[in-house]
Formats: C-alpha cells, structure tokens, sequence
C-alpha cells in the first residue's frame, strides 16, 4: 500500500510514485472495532534490552536510514507555506528578514522549499544524522548568506554553540519530536526555547495519534503508549493534542493553535484509500518580540 511521500514513514512502507497519489481532505476519524481490537490486541512491550538499545543507536539508525534512501524518500515539503499562513505572519514589517530553525532538518525537504518561495529567509538546519546534514549542504540551494546547516542531537547538544541565544524567529519541528523518545521530548523543547526570541513561534507538524500508521505496526513494534519502532529501528510516537499541549506548556511554551488535520491518501493504481491524522500545532515562547 502506498503513502505520500509527503508524509511517508520509514522502515515499514514503500513509498510509490508520487503520481500514483492524491492527497484529499479527510473524513472524521475514528477507530473500526477491528482497529481497536488490534490495538488493544498488541500490549506486549518489546523488552527493556533491546528499548536501550534503540535508544543508544538511534543516530546510528537514522542515519542508516539516509545511507540507504539517500535524498529519496521525502517529498519536498511545499505545502509548509501553504499550511502555515504564521510564516509570512510571524513578521512585525514586511521587509523584515526572518531567522528560521528547522530542527531535525532530514535532507532538507521543508527548508529548501521555503528558501526558494521566500528571498528574505535565513535558515539554520539541524540533524543529529550526519549525512542528513551532508545532503542539506550538498544541495544547489545550500549557500552560507542563506543557510547554516550543522550535526546537533536535540536532546543533548546545547544548540547555542552554533545558534546564537534569543536569535531566532520561527522553529519548525516537522515529524521530528515523534522520532524522539517521550522521555527526552522535553529536553529537545527547552533546547530549542533557548535559541528563540521571546515572542518567538514554534510551527509543529507531526503524527497524530490513531493516524493509519500507527495502526500498520505489527505485533512486537510497540515501546510504550503511542509509541512504535519501525523495521529500520527508527521510531514513531503519535501524538494528542493533550499529550503535546501538556508538554510544550511544561517547557515553557504558550498553545496558540493545536489542532489535527485529517487527510486522505488515494492510490489511484490500487484503488485504495487511506485515512491519515496529523497534529499541526502553534506555540510561542512568552515575552515581547524585540524588534532589530
Ligand atoms: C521524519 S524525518 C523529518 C525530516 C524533516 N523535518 C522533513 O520535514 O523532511 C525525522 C528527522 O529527525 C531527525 N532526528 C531524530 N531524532 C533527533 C534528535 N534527537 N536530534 C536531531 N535530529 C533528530 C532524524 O535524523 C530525521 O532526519
């Protein structure tokens, strides 16, 4: 079964030809029975070795992820501009020039559009996977007035050695707090405040929980609540809007929107239709915007 590329997970998929696809409006979801006895039905946790294990290698795991996809398995993420109108918003004056942190950049699929749609960006691009950052420099867009790509784990490496502190305007987190254990989801959001100016917005997309992906894992995939590893080790965790309000008000954040966006993902060569659930979400770090 195919996914958009746009939204496509690692490890458990193939992702098809974009033009197989078709991305609609969705309808309300919620679970058949039969979903919900197969969640239900899978309560065995994969064992606390080999989830430290995980933990340990999921650098190494994603970054096998890029050996292996290169720059290929990610749709360039056009729609960004399109879906947060808080872009163009988040400026106090039209020519102003906006400082954007793409955190868990991947090979750049959300920067470079955004680059390309608007002159007057500057963005700093991080991954913890090295090649990942490799690619993003290697892209024809990638130029130093425009760009700073740079290795960083989130959750361990102080972003201000490459970040100055209170810089930036706007943070993207586009399907990267999922790949983050639940437990260090929190230390990845202070680390970002730290480098956000106050009044700053933190643009959030992710998986939503009861998504269609969460429901392809198969017994044995499952860490915890709403949280599954994926063939490739790389991990998933799904989110409610509860679940990540709570957390971005603990790390300090204002909710300014929280909401799931429902989609539907048409195979038009296989005749199959998918609901997806996405959580896309608006926070701001508390204090007066400062105008430079
Ligand atoms: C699904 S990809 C999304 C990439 C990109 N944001 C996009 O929209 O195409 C998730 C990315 O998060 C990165 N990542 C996961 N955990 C991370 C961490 N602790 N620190 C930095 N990056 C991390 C992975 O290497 C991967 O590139």
């Amino acid at each position: 079964m195919a996914l958009p590329k746009d939204e496509s997970v690692p490890g458990n998929f193939t992702a098809a030809p974009p033009e197989e696809e078709e991305v609609r409006p969705g309808q309300n979801k919620s679970f058949t029975r039969e979903e919900s006895n197969k969640l239900g039905g899978d309560r065995a946790l994969v064992s606390d070795f080999k989830q430290m294990k995980l933990e340990k290698e999921a650098q190494k795991n994603w970054d096998l992820f890029y050996k292996r996809n290169a720059t290929n398995f990610f749709k360039d993420r056009h729609w960004t501009t399109r879906e947060f109108e808080e872009l163009r918003a988040c400026r106090q004056f039209e020519s102003q020039r906006l400082v954007l942190l793409e955190a868990g950049c991947g090979v750049g699929n959300c920067i470079f559009p955004l680059l390309e749609d608007d002159l007057n960006i500057f963005a700093y691009a991080c991954d913890f996977s090295p090649r990942a950052v490799e690619f993003v420099k290697q892209n024809p867009l990638y130029c130093s007035e425009r760009c700073c790509a740079f290795q960083c784990d989130l959750t361990k490496d102080d972003l201000r050695e490459n970040v100055p502190e209170g810089s930036v305007d706007v943070i993207t987190l586009i399907f990267v707090l999922s790949a983050i254990h639940p437990d260090k989801m929190k230390l990845a959001l202070e680390n970002i405040s730290r480098v956000l100016k106050p009044g700053g917005t933190v643009l959030f997309r992710d998986y939503g929980l009861h998504d269609h992906a969460m429901l392809r894992f198969k017994a044995g995939s499952k860490l915890g609540e709403n949280f599954y590893v994926r063939q490739d080790g790389t991990r998933s965790y799904f989110f409610s809007k509860e679940f990540l309000a709570e957390l971005f008000e603990e790390a300090g954040f204002q909710s300014v929107t929280n909401n799931y966006v429902l989609r539907e993902t048409v195979n038009k060569k296989e005749g199959l239709c998918v609901p997806r659930v996405f959580l896309q979400s608006k926070f701001t770090k508390p204090g007066q915007l400062q105008t430079s």
